[in-house]
């Protein structure tokens, strides 16, 4: 069982990710929790040029980044945890690069989606949490946490066209992407509903 996190800057991912990670492991399940960009230590280089604020990218250069280190990603990380039987739990996958690279930089679509065809090795997550929050809760949130990245530093338009991006990513795949509202800060309830809805797949 492959399961994503996704959403923009502040939604929450990483702290539900880990709850996720506690409670399939106390049902027994052997879970790897990893993330995107860094889950390699490969992939820990390319993120830091990618989140380095004084990193200057063309979009194109950007996108191929992500694509190779999701590539290091799956081939060594991701499949061989699934091949074990463990429940991969990553923080941002595909869909952050549909989200981000043609929702927020504008980069044309079928382009995208053939780099995340190829980097992917057409894995595709069994389950998806889209955590959605508006942009002015999520970047003041995320300020809470530390000097911002390249990302955080995005002016709200940016975030804006990320967030609707996933939106319609979830209105065209509700089978496998749940939409799970997080601008309240009931962390609790919040993963209640994660819980409720990894049972089911389950
Ligand atoms: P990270 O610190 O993991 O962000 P967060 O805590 O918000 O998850 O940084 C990852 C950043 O990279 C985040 O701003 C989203 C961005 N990103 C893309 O633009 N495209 C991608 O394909 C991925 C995986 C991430």
């Amino acid at each position: 069982m492959f399961i994503t996190f996704e959403g923009p800057e502040g939604c929450g991912k990483s702290t539900h990710s880990k709850k996720l990670k506690s409670y399939l492991e106390g049902k027994g399940h052997k879970v790897l929790l990893t993330q995107e960009p860094g889950g390699t230590q490969v992939g820990k280089h390319i993120r830091s040029l990618l989140l380095n604020p004084e990193s200057v990218l063309d979009e194109t250069t950007e996108v191929y980044l992500f694509a190779a280190d999701r590539s290091e990603h799956v081939s060594k990380v991701v499949l061989p945890a699934l091949k074990e039987g463990k429940v991969v739990i990553s923080d941002r996958y595909v869909d952050s690069t549909l989200a981000y690279q043609i929702g927020g930089r504008g980069l044309p679509e079928d382009l995208v989606r053939y780099i995340n065809m190829v980097s992917s090795k057409g894995l595709i997550p069994d389950l998806t949490l889209l955590l959605d929050v508006s942009p002015e809760v999520g970047i003041k949130r995320a300020a809470q946490v530390g000097a911002a990245d390249r990302f955080e530093k995005e002016k709200i338009q940016f975030h804006q066209k990320v967030r609707a991006k996933y939106l319609e990513l979830a209105q065209n795949d509700p089978e496998r992407i749940k939409v799970i509202k997080t601008d309240s800060r009931d962390i609790d309830k919040v993963q209640e509903k994660i819980r409720g809805i990894v049972e089911t797949k389950l």
